[in-house]
């Protein structure tokens, strides 16, 4: 009779949803790949009498976290109930009882990962965080293990599924960011409170994961400079492509003299990258190693099956290393809390590179120059120009392409340009990545 490895859920929501469905259908190749079976004990919900897609028995149901942290029976807690507390909490009391811990929540271990990490160490805990960057993207276990012998120089990654979904569809379908920002959140996507996608928090989050796994340092998701994609309007998605570009909310970790430049912003993506390609909820982390050059992984990247995927995988590596013996697991984040560095991070304002520049201006003789005399004063050079429309008088878009100049430059220039009487609108600037 094969050993039975008992799990816990906290949550049942999109992702739980997922990995329930995911146990019970796969039941039997799961246990010939683990050599056990895997039981699904508990699930703590907030009210066990509310409708939920997927029946379960009543009696796996409890409504309070001590049935699941203080029962000995439960072998892995897996936390899908996302935020900062009590998820927190829970985790660590998990952890003291001796529970091997399974999350999805990157938040929570971009702000307290240094705590939880190192409270895994300390009580040989198992945790698995698959989940938490790229949905069903294996990304955490590749950089763990199949990246482990060269040095990453730079990732470039696209890893919100519900900004990539409303970018593209306000490209393919010309949904407005509203529309598609609802569908988004009807598709099981966008997190609870959905500003955290829209404003590039998300992201920041699963960078300051990646940065550890990728560079062996630690990152404070709260020194990675993060702008989100509020401001992207329609035309600048179609102006962008005329000048042969994608709009991206890209996520950039650049390991350059000993320091990271690290930052979250949407970002022209010249149309013939793989990143370009990545379309609706799709993710994409595009790594350039020392030795291996560049490579490129994709898949789903938010939805319930993708992100169940990624869990049930933490639960089967945990519940193999139960069967078979701890002895040769590796540490969570791939190297020993110990031996991470604490590089410092670059600051955006010294960052130099293209930029994509909209104004929108008063269509009247004259404004154009007024508006390249500060560009030229502060040293930024034009590379193109496009102005179409022709409505004397009215307000236009006049679109601009810089050469490469100093961000603090551009945003001293675009200060003063917003203050000329010509300029109606706040001046959107993109950056235009440079794949080095
Ligand atoms: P969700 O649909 O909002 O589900 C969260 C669940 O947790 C809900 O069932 C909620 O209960 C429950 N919950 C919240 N606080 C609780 C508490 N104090 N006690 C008991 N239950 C509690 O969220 P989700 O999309 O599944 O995401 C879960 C986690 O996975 C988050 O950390 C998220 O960032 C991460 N994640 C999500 C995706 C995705 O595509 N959705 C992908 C990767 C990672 P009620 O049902 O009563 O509200
Ligand atoms: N809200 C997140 C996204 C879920 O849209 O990518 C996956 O982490």
């Amino acid at each position: 009779m094969a050993r039975s490895i008992n799990i816990a859920l906290l949550g049942r929501g999109t992702v739980a949803q997922g990995v329930i469905k995911l146990l019970f259908k796969n039941q039997s190749l799961i246990e010939k790949r683990v050599g056990a079976t895997l039981t699904l004990s508990k699930v703590l919900v907030r009210n066990t009498r509310k409708h939920r897609e997927f029946k379960l028995p009543a009696r796996l149901l409890v409504d309070t976290p001590e049935k699941i942290l203080n029962d000995p029976k439960i072998d892995i807690v897996v936390e899908l109930m996302g935020g900062y507390e009590p998820a927190r909490s829970y985790i660590l009391k998990a952890m003291e009882a001796g529970k091997d811990v399974v999350t999805a929540n990157k938040a929570l271990l971009a702000v307290h990962g240094e705590e939880i990490f190192t409270r895994a160490q300390s009580h040989g805990i198992d945790i698995g965080f698959e989940a938490s960057v790229g949905g069903g993207i294996p990304i955490i276990r590749t950089l763990k293990e199949g990246l482990a012998g060269d040095r990453n120089r730079a990732l470039y990654a696209i890893l919100n599924g519900t900004c990539n979904y409303i970018l593209t569809t306000m490209e393919d379908k010309g949904e407005s960011f509203r529309e598609a920002l609802a569908n988004a959140q009807q598709l099981g996507y966008a997190e609870a409170d959905p500003s955290f996608d829209i404003n590039g928090i998300d992201v920041a989050h699963k960078l300051a994961i990646l940065i550890i796994l990728a560079f062996g340092t630690r990152a404070r998701y709260r020194d990675i400079y993060t702008e989100g994609i509020r401001q992207i309007g329609a035309m600048d998605i179609s102006y962008a492509r005329e000048l042969g570009y994608r709009i991206k909310l890209l996520a950039i970790a650049r390991h350059e003299d000993g320091a990271i430049d690290a930052r979250v912003h949407p970002a022209m993506v010249p149309v013939d990258h793989p990143l370009a390609l990545v379309r609706g909820a799709y993710n994409a982390i595009f790594i350039d190693g020392e030795a291996l050059g560049p490579t490129m992984y994709f898949g789903q990247g938010a939805g319930m099956m993708p992100t169940a995927t990624a869990v049930l995988a933490d639960i089967i590596e945990i519940a193999r290393n139960r069967i078979h013996g701890k002895s040769l697991r590796i540490p969570p984040l791939g190297y020993s809390m110990k031996s991470l560095g604490r590089f410092p991070m670059k600051t955006i304002d010294d960052l130099k590179t293209q930029y994509y520049l909209r104004f929108m201006v008063l269509d009247r003789p004259g404004v154009l120059a007024q508006i390249s005399a500060i560009l030229g004063h502060k040293g930024i050079s034009i590379a193109s120009v496009i102005q179409k429309e022709e409505r004397k008088g009215k307000c236009v878009p006049v679109i601009i392409h810089t050469r490469a100049a100093r961000e603090r430059d551009l945003k001293d220039a675009i200060s003063r340009i917003n203050q000329l009487k010509v300029v109606r609108a706040k001046t959107v600037y993109i950056r235009v990545v440079a794949f080095a």
